[in-house]
């Protein structure tokens, strides 16, 4: 008889605003057999920090697994906070009066976790789903930490298109667009997957819900839809779109399956830290122009640094998307 083949797992570290899709990004790591989650670390975002922290650790207990959920920052670098509640509900899971989880917060600072984390686990997948304070933290305490991460998924920016917290930004960036610029600058190996890849036909639409409660059926499957309710709601309230949008799990598709993003590209990308109008903006050099731009200098930060290293992922494979969320569900 052969002898069993070890399973070769991937490690990686999420960190999250945790509300209604971010719950449902946890469930997806947490359930894929060769991802080992070494750790989850909160930041404040669509909920506050302590909010988040009990939504995550929810979410972990929900899926029978034990990972440490450290508590991060509690407020931007240099802006006041914003809360995305009018979406995702109060508690940032549709208000469903979930019981509290049985489980504490882990002891010590979700920065901390990250650099420790990253540090004993050299080629860890980083994935980013809330506003990117934590992690750029971590990065202008612990530079070291950018060399040891394989690859960094970053649920955030509207790349070349709309956003939906103002016309020109996307929430979680624009929650902490210093933040944010410092790990785009930084040299982390970021893969942006922009918000815009979670809208049309991308969106949960009422055949897949039917199919998550009537064909899957089970508690996981009515947990992701029914903690979207009001992020389904809001979705066509706000933004006209039919179905329950879910921006990190598709980022964690992303993260767990790459060619589920078919269509990719690297680019210098800048953060607007300034504008009136577009703070909080992902501006991709689509056409590779920053180098030869009258206004060069202002992009020297970013193309100092030599080729461009932000992957910007344009198009998903909708379908093996799709698949993938109800495969983790059974
Ligand atoms: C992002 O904003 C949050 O509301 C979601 O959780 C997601 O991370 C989408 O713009
Ligand atoms: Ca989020």
């Amino acid at each position: 008889m052969c002898p069993a083949r070890p399973v070769m797992t991937r490690k990686m570290i999420i960190d999250t605003d945790t509300a209604s899709d971010d719950a449902v990004a946890l469930l997806m790591a947490l359930r894929t057999p060769d991802i080992e989650v070494e750790a989850i670390t909160i930041v404040a975002g669509n909920v506050e920090v302590k909010q988040g922290s009990i939504n995550a650790r929810y979410t972990v207990e929900l899926c029978g697994k034990s990972v440490p959920v450290y508590e991060g920052a509690t407020v931007p670098l240099a802006c006041e906070p914003f809360r995305a509640t009018f979406f995702h509900g109060e508690d940032g899971l549709g208000n469903m009066n979930y019981p509290a989880p049985a489980s504490p917060p882990a002891q010590g600072h979700a920065v901390d976790a990250i650099i420790e984390t990253i540090r004993a686990n050299p080629g860890i997948v980083l994935v980013t789903l809330g506003p990117l304070t934590n992690v750029a933290l971590a990065i202008s305490k612990a530079p070291d930490i950018v060399r040891h991460v394989s690859r960094c998924v970053v649920m955030g920016g509207a790349a070349c298109t709309e956003g939906n917290i103002t016309p020109a930004a996307e929430f979680n960036i624009w929650c902490d667009p210093e933040a944010a610029r410092i790990c785009f600058r930084s040299g982390l190996p970021i893969e942006m997957v922009g918000w815009e890849l979670c809208r049309g036909e991308a969106n949960l639409k009422d055949e897949d819900i039917r199919h998550c409660r009537e064909v899957i059926n089970t508690p996981l499957a009515h947990f992701v839809i029914d903690c979207n309710a009001s992020a389904l709601r809001a979705n066509q309230e706000h933004f006209g779109e039919v179905g329950i949008p879910l921006p990190d799990p598709v980022a964690m598709a992303v993260a767990i399956d790459p060619a589920i993003c078919t269509r990719k590209s690297s680019h210098y990308v800048e953060v607007e830290c300034d504008g009136t109008f577009t703070r909080g903006m992902t501006v991709v050099d689509k056409l590779n122009v920053a180098l030869s731009a009258p206004n060069t200098i202002v992009w020297q930060p970013v193309t100092g640094k030599g080729w461009p290293h932000i992957t910007v992922c344009w198009e998903i494979d909708i379908n093996r998307w799709k698949e993938l969320l109800f495969s983790t569900l059974h």
